[in-house]
């Protein structure tokens, strides 16, 4: 859970010579992107124009780009809301799985938790201005399990589109990541590795072990929870653990989890 906010309202001289000083209007678009804009005037509320607070226009649905996806399929998120006062507004997104901000507050990219069958999750956006109560605003979206075609077409996706496996394993690293969906899912589903008796013994048997994710050397490395027997996180070289993106990781972790289907 990823608590995004824009903070509270801040203190911007206000020109007392400019006509209007106090007055500040924040033109949006109503649309998906109906955030603040982080260049937008902030003003004070000391110098506010005197009167009752008016809440924030709160658009009813959060937009959604998919309604399903599987776990780890990132989903953006984003809710409209305006302020008639111009006050900043913050949101807070909350619920299972992970938020990242996507340009401004008001929308995020989001993927579920790891997840061995299908469900589904409540999501919770809340906004303020800061003087008014929290508005909320709620959606369910339907999380399936990842078939290993979305596993398989993450980890064979060429480096140049974003992939980060195939540029070594096509070459090093002792495993080939196969061109077609079936013989790939063949040499990793209880399919011995190559780390050898050490990394066995340490408790890591196979490439992966269908429904347990802690005995699969695949998501060992992805995750880098790997054993020091088992070599290095993967992609080798990253500079962040855990080494792969967390949406990768938790599409693998579930997919084993679910039983490591070949589908
Ligand atoms: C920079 C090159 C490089 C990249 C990128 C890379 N690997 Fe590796 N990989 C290696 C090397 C070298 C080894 C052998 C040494 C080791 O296991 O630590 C290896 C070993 C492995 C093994 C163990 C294979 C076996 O049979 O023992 C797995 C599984 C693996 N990598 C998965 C991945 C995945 C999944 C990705 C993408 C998320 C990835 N690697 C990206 C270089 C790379």
């Amino acid at each position: 859970m990823l608590f995004a906010s824009c903070g509270a309202p801040q203190l911007e001289p206000v020109d007392a010579g400019t006509p209007d000083a106090g007055r500040v209007t924040l033109t949006r678009d109503a649309g998906v992107d109906a955030g603040i804009d982080a260049g937008q005037p902030t003003i004070d509320a000391g110098v506010r124009d005197a009167g009752p607070n008016h809440e924030p226009q709160v658009n009813p649905v959060i937009l959604q780009n998919r309604t399903t996806a599987y776990a780890g399929q990132i989903v953006e998120l984003a809710l409209g809301a305006t302020d008639e006062d111009g006050d900043r507004l913050t949101f807070a997104w909350s619920g299972p799985g992970t938020f990242f901000e996507n340009g401004t507050p008001s929308a995020q990219r989001w993927f579920s938790d790891e997840r061995a069958a299908p469900t589904q999750l409540l999501l919770t956006a809340s906004v303020t201005d800061n003087r008014s109560a929290p508005i909320t605003r709620q959606l369910t979206i339907n999380i399936t399990v990842p078939r290993f075609t979305d596993v398989f077409s993450t980890l064979s996706t060429p480096v140049l589109q974003g992939g980060q496996c195939v540029g070594c394993h096509g070459s090093m690293g002792d495993y080939q990541i196969a061109g077609t969906r079936n013989v790939a899912w063949s040499q990793l589903v209880a399919a011995d590795h190559h780390r050898g008796t050490a990394c066995i013994n340490a408790g890591v048997p196979k490439l992966v072990v269908a429904s347990d994710r802690q005995r699969s050397l695949l998501y060992r490395k992805m995750n880098s929870t790997q054993p020091a027997a088992c070599g290095d996180g993967m992609p080798a070289m990253s500079q962040v653990s855990p080494a792969s993106p967390l949406q990768h990781i938790v599409m693998v972790g579930s997919w084993i989890a679910a039983g490591a289907l070949n589908d």
